[in-house]
């Protein structure tokens, strides 16, 4: 078997083993199995570029062991609140050494056919806004920049136009062998519009964007495969692309979002009305040892976390009461609404670092049909996925969304500090519905002080 037979051969197995990764990390079950066999199918792909690269053997191990200390480091450092970011700043990379190589391909002397110098020009062009367009969300998440939506007058012009001088440069680049400065013009330009498209989105908005970035990341790179002729960066791009693309297709159904009303609204930007009509009736505050007995007698129970319970710190708290819970014969699920949190996965990431078994979760639509045989939802820290306005008020900026019913149980705890309203800016009516307590304070002081009430009883 001659050398360019073993490397096709080796990168046929590269794409297998992300094909079956990929497979696996469908079920928690296999999620970590997959991870590392995706992970080894990447190592398998390096080793089979770098030893195809000419470039000498101590460089290639110099930058393997410097790249893999600092991914290493990173992933060990990071807060699991903090992932979006992490998530951001590594697209963004990916993004900038897409646009690298399509600039190398690009330059003057090359021998490249034009489909691939189509493809090098797209890479700089999708890697720019991917790399830009990261380092911005990144910002945003991490409070560096205005979470809010930063809009000025004739901005989507201003995109629009920067667009068309972008395609008409590399329209002109393609088929000639283009100046250095111009190469660099089109990447400025690039950058310039995933700065301009991010901006206008808000700090809370920013996870579809990661995401939506993440899949123009993979796009990015599924051109620089084509661009250096390489079928694994092809497949790994392309899976990459379609995985960001689902990813932000179901994270704007579960808003009951159009991608264009993420992109384009400035959600956030003003407060947001509607919504507000049926907030009226009374507030009916109870005490932590009055929501013990509430508990103490309930035979069903659910437990409904959102992004108060990620602030609060109170996953181990919650865990705790849960357990107290089943050992007093009630049977509790924890019900997690698509977009609970601020990320993909919030609060499975929570309650898996809390040891809440996997078959204790449920989703919204295996618990809603029997709502009304519950005995108590306790509602920690979720506001907007538990409105009951998505349901009934069209006016309300959730209309349509599908939330959990936990208005339609017997009774309703909620633990929240105040009457605040939660990301959309809306007030909830389930606050002020007949069957709602309100559990004021802290969530993770409140699950502690029930949880000292059950251990005192
Ligand atoms: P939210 O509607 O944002 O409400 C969170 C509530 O937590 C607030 O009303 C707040 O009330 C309470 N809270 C804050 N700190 C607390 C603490 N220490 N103790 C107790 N409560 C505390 O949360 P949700 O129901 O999880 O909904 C998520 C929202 O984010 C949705 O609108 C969703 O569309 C949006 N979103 C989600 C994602 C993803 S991927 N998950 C991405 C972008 C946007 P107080 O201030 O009164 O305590």
């Amino acid at each position: 078997m001659n050398d360019v037979t073993l490397r096709g051969a080796l990168e046929i197995i590269a794409c297998v083993l992300f094909l079956v990764g990929l497979k696996l990390m469908g079920k928690q079950a296999s999620a970590k199995r997959g991870n590392f066999i995706s992970a080894a199918g990447m190592i398998l792909a390096v080793i089979v570029a770098v030893s195809a690269s000419g470039v000498d053997y101590l460089t290639i191990a110099i930058t393997v062991a410097v790249g893999s200390v600092i991914g290493a480091f990173a992933a060990v450092r990071v807060k699991m609140t903090a992932m979006p970011e992490m998530v951001a700043l590594f697209n963004g990379s990916g993004g900038l050494a897409s646009l690298a190589v399509g600039l190398i391909e690009l330059l003057p002397g090359r021998d490249v056919e034009v489909v691939g110098r189509i493809a090098a020009a797209l890479a700089v062009i999708i890697g720019g806004v991917a790399f830009s367009g990261s380092i911005v969300a990144f910002a945003k998440l991490a409070g560096k920049l205005n979470t809010k939506p930063i809009i000025f007058p004739f901005q989507l012009t201003l995109s629009g136009l920067s667009a068309v001088a972008t395609l008409v440069i590399a329209g002109f680049a393609v088929p000639h062998d283009a100046h250095g400065a111009l190469l660099v013009v089109l990447s400025v330009l690039s950058v310039w519009i995933g700065v301009l498209s991010v901006i206008r989105i808000g700090g809370g908005d920013m996870p579809v964007v990661v995401s939506l970035l993440n899949s123009y990341s993979g796009v990015a790179a599924a051109f620089a495969g084509l661009a250096l002729a390489s079928p694994v960066l092809i497949v790994a791009g392309t899976l990459v692309g379609a995985a960001g693309l689902m990813l932000t297709g179901a994270m704007c159904k579960a808003m009951n979002r159009s991608l264009s009303n993420v992109l384009f609204a400035g959600f956030g930007a003003t407060v947001a009305t509607g919504g507000t009509a049926k907030a009226a009736g009374e507030v009916k505050p109870i005490t932590a040892p009055d929501t013990y007995a509430l508990l103490e007698a309930a035979r069903s129970v659910i437990i409904v976390p959102g992004y108060g319970m990620a602030v609060a710190q109170a996953q181990h708290a919650v865990k705790e009461l849960a357990e107290l819970l089943i050992e007093n014969g009630a049977d509790v699920r924890f019900v997690i609404h698509p977009v609970a949190g601020r990320m993909p996965g919030h609060m499975n990431v929570l309650l898996a670092e809390a040891g809440v078994e996997y078959e204790q979760l449920a989703e919204p639509g295996d618990v809603n049909p029997t709502m009304e045989n519950v005995d108590v939802a306790l509602v920690i820290g979720a506001n907007d996925v538990v409105n009951p306005d998505a349901r009934e008020d069209q006016s309300s900026p959730l209309f349509g969304m599908p939330i959990v019913d936990v208005d339609k149980a017997r009774t309703v705890v909620v633990s929240k500090r105040s009457m605040s309203s939660g990301f959309a800016g809306v007030e909830n009516s389930l606050f002020y519905r007949p069957n709602t307590r309100m559990l004021f304070g802290d969530a993770q002081k409140s699950m502690a002080a029930i949880v000292a009430e059950f251990k005192q009883a």
